[in-house]
Order: C-alpha cells, then sequence, then structure tokens
C-alpha cells in the first residue's frame, strides 16, 4: 500500500507498506524523520505523532490522551500513528510529520 509522509517542509516522502502494519511501522522502516516509535507501537510515547487528513477517522480516547503528551502542537487531525491500521484504502494518503 503506498502511502506519503510530507515533512513540514513540503518534502514528500512515499513508502510502500504491506497492508497489516501501522502507519508507525511503515514510517520507521522508511527512516522517515520526525517518527520514532518508542514505545514500539504500545501508545505510550506519542513520538509517532502525525497530522492526518481533513476527515480522517478520528483517535480512541485513549489515543486522544495520549495525543496531549506529543511534543509537537496538538491539531484537530492528530493522530499516533501506530494506532492507525494500514489497509488498501489508506492507498495514497499523505500524513504530515510535526516539525
Ligand atoms: Fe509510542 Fe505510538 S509508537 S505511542
Amino acid at each position: 500500500v503506498p502511502l506519503i509522509f510530507r515533512q513540514s517542509d513540503g518534502s514528500e516522502t512515499p513508502v510502500e507498506v504491506q497492508s497489516g502494519r501501522t502507519v508507525m511501522e511503515a514510517a520507521v522502516m522508511a527512516g522517515i524523520p520526525g517518527i520514532e516509535g518508542e514505545c514500539g507501537g504500545s501508545l505510550s510515547c506519542a513520538t509517532c505523532h502525525v497530522y492526518a487528513p481533513e476527515g480522517f477517522e478520528a483517535p480512541g480516547d485513549y489515543e486522544a490522551d495520549m495525543l496531549d503528551f506529543a511534543e509537537s502542537p496538538r491539531r484537530e487531525t492528530s493522530r499516533l500513528s501506530c494506532q492507525i491500521k494500514v489497509m488498501p484504502e489508506l492507498a495514497g494518503t499523505v500524513f504530515e510529520v510535526p516539525a
């Protein structure tokens, strides 16, 4: 499934990832700067913060609480990328990496 990571300077990196992985894993495997995934996806570090496109699925309650611990400013579309499962429907989605 092709995904795109956009940095705050506007540069975009396309990444190809298998369905069933998470968006955090996709970013870490591709070495996308700014997405660390320190806790390995157990929803306890908030270093996998991304901005999803408008209208993207909202975070769950616990994820929403954890987003308060993200270093970068939170937005309406903030998500923790370890909680986003990659599905074929996500093909071509652009995730913005916080500055
Ligand atoms: Fe730690 Fe997502 S990788 S909360």
